[in-house]
């Protein structure tokens, strides 16, 4: 009976020192230790021994191999389990530097830019900066300036219609002219005002044309004011914003809220001429709408497109990427 305790155990201490995965340990505890295994069955029979001597040295010898069995036991499955506790970890690792990694600094979009560049400017000029509502009643984006209904001067601005009151009569200004009216209701002249602000039409876009733009509006109110103070300004402007050897120049047009009425372009230094925007003399129809009397106070009116500048002054192709939010694209500027 002791060679075959010996037999069994050293058996199950070889398998164990071979043993390749926790798995391995647990198959030799349980054909060894276990309730069926081949100690336990040694255990069942030492009752048939003989006499109670070869109990006792059976018994012990049963109890030691046991013990060395079942200590080898731990030690291998300890060793597996630290092992196996070390791959799991490496498989569930988060990875966390893209989270420690630094979020890159932003700036102000394009067009915010020009937009606040622009204001600098024309406050370096002595203008002060005024803003309207986006959503406006046709009387102040019309009618006030001297555009009444079935005016023809109505067509060229494809307006979006609010559902709100009257139909008809709420809409989403289609340009910061109506903010001109605004002012001159609020503020006592002599006025040196800029207007910017975003204005709607409802066309289709395209590389040069948005549904939802910017314009900056300037009016100024005065005694005395004459087309010579109109020129002089957008000659100012033009040089202090897109710098020397930048001119300008008036071309004669139309608009029914100044009269006479001009588009004014620049002229980069190589020559090139570049349309900007549109101005004139403040209309004697709207200075009364103004609540200013036509007979006392004189003006003029500008206004151009922000987008178009930002365009122009970095030379992107197509305004629409402007505001495609791909940010490769934008962080450019
Ligand atoms: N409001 C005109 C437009 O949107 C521009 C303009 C402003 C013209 C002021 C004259 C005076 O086209």
């Amino acid at each position: 009976m002791i060679d075959q305790i010996h037999t069994v155990r050293d058996g199950a201490l070889h398998r164990l020192a071979a043993a390749t995965s926790s798995d391995d340990v647990r198959a030799v505890e349980l054909e060894v230790l276990g309730k069926k295994g081949a100690l336990t069955d040694l255990k069942a029979g030492l009752g048939k021994l003989a006499t109670i001597e070869e109990k006792k040295e059976a018994g012990r010898a049963l109890n030691d191999a046991a013990t060395q069995v079942a200590d080898a036991l731990q030690l291998r499955l300890g060793e597996f389990r630290r092992a196996e506790r070390a791959v799991q970890l490496e498989a569930e690792r988060v990875d966390l530097t893209e989270v420690m990694r630094r979020p890159g600094r932003g700036h102000a979009h394009v067009v915010t830019q020009a937009w606040q560049r622009l204001e600098d400017v024309f406050v370096g000029l002595g203008f002060q900066v005024a803003e309207g509502p986006d959503v406006e009643t046709d009387w102040y984006n019309f009618e006030a300036l001297n555009m009444p209904a079935n005016h023809p001067a109505r067509s060229m601005h494809d307006t979006f219609y609010v559902e709100h009151g009257t139909p008809g009569s709420t809409v989403l200004r289609t340009h910061t002219s109506p903010v001109q009216i605004r002012v001159m209701q609020d503020v006592p002249p002599p006025i040196y005002m800029i207007m910017p602000g975003r204005v709607f039409r409802n066309e289709t876009t395209d590389a040069t044309h948005l549904a939802v733009f910017h314009q900056l509006e300037g009016l100024v109110i005065d005694r005395g004011i004459t087309l010579a103070d109109l020129a002089g300004t957008i000659e100012a402007f033009t040089r202090a914003f897109f710098g020397e050897g930048f001119t300008s120049r008036l071309r004669p047009s139309y608009f029914p809220f100044t009269e006479p009425s001009a588009e004014f372009d620049i002229r980069t230094p190589s020559g090139e001429w570049l349309e900007l925007g549109g101005c004139g003399m403040v209309h004697p129809n709207v200075l009364r709408a103004g609540g200013l009397d036509p007979e006392e106070w004189s003006g003029f009116a500008f206004g151009f497109g922000i987008d178009r500048m930002a365009k122009e002054r970095h030379g992107i192709g197509d305004v629409r990427e402007m505001y495609s939010n791909d940010i490769r694209f934008i962080e450019q500027f």
